[in-house]
Order: structure tokens, then C-alpha cells, then sequence
């Protein structure tokens, strides 16, 4: 037996290189992935600016009066739609409530916790769209972000990054929304609504899609109606009132790690991954989709706090 095989063995020894070549692939695809990932991390640090040219941030001649500024988050802790599980928010808020409070504080903006105006009637997502109605009216601004958000550049002011957004133009010509894209177009876990009686009645016609709405899924289908809705705007309307930020990673990164499905979304879409990959210096880091959520906030709140933020 053995003899045998060691004679296949020497005999065979080119295809047996073809194999062990076939075998090395796979490891160094991973390999490679993770120098994607290490690229992408470093994306800021390689010339990516999320405020596209001659609109950098600034804090400079801000402008008066300064506009008055909510931040506006929840998590559903008890009627989750998802339940408990992976996908859990349970927890989230009190994780990542005191990063935004201390960054509200620093700015001079308000924070709501709006956990309760969670209507229960539907999933949980939905419910975003009452806690920015009610209280759009006390605000020139009302910055929505998903529980699972981190500030991770407290530095950036909200102000800054509505005017890399939409230029200084006063408050009265400004859009109404402003919004980014990610993969599938536009994102609803991160925005800015302007008090205005167009965002009222946006909010009202939003949450009035009731067909859209979804039970006992991921997607509980509350960013597919108000894609449908910015879809279905006459391109008049679009123009003076939406504004979708050219890069997603303006105010919400999405992080990248190796996976096949974000392996797939490289290739497949490289200028979007580009765009939207978290990288250090980005303002705020949105965990959509992602299982662990309360692992992920851990993680980034230490990685923050061994850098000094
Ligand atoms: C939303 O639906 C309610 C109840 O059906 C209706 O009274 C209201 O006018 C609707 N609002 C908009 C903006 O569609
Ligand atoms: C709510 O939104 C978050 C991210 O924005 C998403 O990860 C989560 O799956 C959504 N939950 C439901 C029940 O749709």
C-alpha cells in the first residue's frame, strides 16, 4: 500500500502543485478580503473626503442665528418586532445613550430619547416617523438616527455637515430632507428633517403607507416606503426638497469586515462600499444589518476611547 502511493505520489507531482494551488485560493481570497478591510478602514487616511471638494467642514462663520438642533433616537426595548434573538436591540440605547448625550451636550444641540411614542400597532422602525413629527415643530432641525448609531467624531458639528449637504443658503431656501444613499438606494436609519410644512406633510404621507409596513421581518418596511415616496417626487419637488449626500460616509458609515456578502458588494459595487465603509475620522457609524449590535457598540466605544475621543 504505502509504496504504491508514495509512486502515484512522485509521479503526479505537477497536477498535485495544480491542487495545492486550488487549495491556496480560498486562503488567499480571505487574505485578501482582509486587505480590503484594512484599506477601507483606512479610506480618510488614503484621500477619501466625505465632504466632497471645497465644502469642508468647518466651524468657521457659523451661521446666525444658529439654527436649533435635536437629536432624535430610540430603541425599542420591550415590543421589539424582532423580538429577542441576534438581531436584538435590546440594551442598544442605554449603550450608546450616554455617546450621544456627551456629543449633544459638547454642541449645544437637544437630545429625545423618544422610546415612548413607540406605537405599538406597528414595528418598531415605523415609530421614528412620529418621534421626528412631534417634535419637528420645536426645531430648525431634527437629526434622526437608528439606535444602533455611534458618534465616533464628536469634532464634526451638525451644522458643518449640513452645509458640506446643502451649501449655507439660509434656512428658509434650504432642502427639507436630507438623506444618504447605501446599496439599495436610500437609507432610513440616518437623516435630517427642516421645520417645514412640506416635511410635515412628507412625515404625515410616510407614515400613512400602511402597505409597506412588515411583521416578523428584518425589513419591517418603513425605508421601502420612504424610498417609494422620494421615488415618486416630480424632479422639481426632489431638487428643492430632498438632498441625498453624494458620499454615504458624510454622516453614515456603514462598518466593513470580511464576510461573502460584503466580499460580493466590493465587487460588485466598489464605488458605494467606497463611499459608505467606515473609516476613522467618519462622524457616525450606523451597525445596519447587523447581528450583535450591543458587541459592536462595545467594540466601538473602546476602540474610541483608546483613541482619545
Ligand atoms: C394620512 O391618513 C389620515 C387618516 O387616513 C388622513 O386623515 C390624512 O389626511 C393623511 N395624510 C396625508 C398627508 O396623506
Ligand atoms: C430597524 O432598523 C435597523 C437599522 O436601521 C435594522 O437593522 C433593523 O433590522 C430594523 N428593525 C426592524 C424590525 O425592521
Amino acid at each position: 500500500m504505502a509504496p504504491r502511493s508514495s509512486v502515484r505520489w512522485t509521479k503526479s507531482r505537477a497536477p498535485n502543485r495544480r491542487l495545492w494551488l486550488l487549495l491556496s485560493l480560498p486562503l488567499l481570497a480571505l487574505a485578501s478580503l482582509h486587505a480590503a478591510a484594512a484599506i477601507l478602514r483606512g479610506a480618510n487616511a488614503l484621500g477619501r473626503r466625505c465632504a466632497l471638494a471645497g465644502a469642508e467642514y468647518s466651524a468657521t462663520s457659523p451661521p446666525h442665528p444658529r439654527p436649533r438642533i435635536a437629536m432624535v433616537s430610540f430603541s425599542a426595548e420591550e415590543n421589539s418586532g424582532g423580538g429577542g434573538g441576534r438581531r436584538s436591540f435590546r440594551g442598544v440605547m442605554d449603550a450608546v445613550g450616554g455617546n450621544k448625550r456627551a456629543y449633544t451636550e459638547r454642541m449645544g444641540y437637544d437630545f429625545i430619547d423618544a422610546r415612548r411614542l413607540v406605537d405599538p400597532n406597528r414595528p418598531p422602525n415605523w415609530s421614528k416617523i412620529l418621534a421626528v413629527r412631534s417634535h419637528l415643530r420645536h426645531y430648525d432641525w431634527l437629526f434622526w438616527n437608528d439606535a444602533d448609531t455611534v458618534v465616533t467624531n464628536p469634532d464634526i458639528s451638525l451644522e458643518s455637515i449640513l452645509n458640506v449637504a446643502i451649501g449655507y443658503s439660509g434656512l428658509q431656501a434650504s432642502p427639507d430632507l436630507v438623506v444618504t444613499e447605501d446599496f439599495n438606494g436610500v437609507n432610513s436609519g440616518v437623516f435630517f428633517f427642516r421645520r417645514s410644512e412640506w416635511s410635515e406633510k412628507f412625515l404625515d404621507t410616510w407614515w400613512n403607507q400602511t402597505s409597506f409596513v412588515r411583521f416578523g421581518s428584518t425589513l419591517s418596511g418603513d425605508n421601502a416606503a420612504m424610498k417609494h415616496l422620494i421615488d415618486s417626487l416630480p424632479s422639481k419637488e426632489l431638487g428643492d426638497h430632498v438632498r441625498v449626500s453624494p458620499m454615504q460616509c458624510l454622516f453614515n458609515s456603514y462598518p466593513w469586515f470580511p464576510t461573502w456578502k460584503n466580499a460580493y458588494r466590493l465587487i460588485s459595487s466598489p464605488l458605494t462600499t467606497w463611499r459608505g465603509a467606515y473609516s476613522d475620522g467618519d462622524f457616525m457609524v450606523h451597525l445596519a444589518g447587523l447581528d450583535e449590535k450591543k458587541k459592536w457598540i462595545a467594540k466601538i466605544l473602546r476602540e474610541l476611547r483608546e483613541a482619545g475621543r
